[in-house]
């Protein structure tokens, strides 16, 4: 999907109504651990100058993918960024891969405009295809100021006919200000 990941962090930060830009996420890491039959997340985090982290790689979705396709996500938050975790109760509802899409089309315009090549709304199946990221910044805009400071570690995982199918983990470190 958009890039699945990009979305799901973009879903999990969003909420505010009001969208000031006080608070800035940086991608630190993208891995995806299974699901290769699936889609493959051809996609990594690249130091693009002093102070910018990107996101720049493809997304093949590697079959048609419908609702049947079950995607849900766990979050963890780390305060001082050293690998020490807490899981929040913080996650996206369990949804379809099409519906996930069209929340990201409907919700999130802005976001995922840059994806080049990105799937249409409202079509079900979505057909296997090429997402590609041209080193995309995290989008700061989504970022409600409240959100708390320090590492988010959000993993993703499909499931088909009751078997898990897909695993990722996305992480992003989100700083009060430009001069971390
Ligand atoms: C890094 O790149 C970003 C995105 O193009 C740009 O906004 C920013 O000013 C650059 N920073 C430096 C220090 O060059
Ligand atoms: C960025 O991603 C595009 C699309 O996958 C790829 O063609 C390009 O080689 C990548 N650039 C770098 C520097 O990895």
């Amino acid at each position: 999907m958009f890039s699945w990941q990009y979305g799901v962090i973009i879903a999990l930060v969003a909420g505010a109504v009001e969208q000031a830009i006080a608070v800035y996420g940086q991608y630190e890491r993208i891995e995806q651990v299974s699901g290769f039959d699936y889609f493959n997340y051809d996609l990594r985090v690249r130091k693009y100058n002093r102070t910018t982290a990107t996101l720049n790689g493809t997304i093949h979705i590697k079959q048609p993918m419908d609702d049947t396709y079950r995607f849900s996500t766990d979050v963890f938050h780390s305060s001082l960024g050293n690998n020490q975790y807490e899981h929040t109760p913080l996650h996206l509802p369990e949804s379809g891969f099409c519906q996930f899409m069209d929340l990201l089309h409907r919700e999130y315009p802005n976001a995922i405009k840059d994806i080049v090549h990105l799937t249409e709304p409202n079509k079900c199946p979505i057909p296997a295809c090429e997402m590609h990221f041209l080193d995309l910044e995290f989008p700061n805009d989504v970022l409600p100021t409240s959100i708390t400071r320090g590492v988010w570690k959000l993993i993703l995982k499909g499931a088909h006919e009751g078997e898990t199918m897909f695993h990722a983990v996305i992480v992003v470190r989100v700083f009060d200000n430009l001069f971390f």
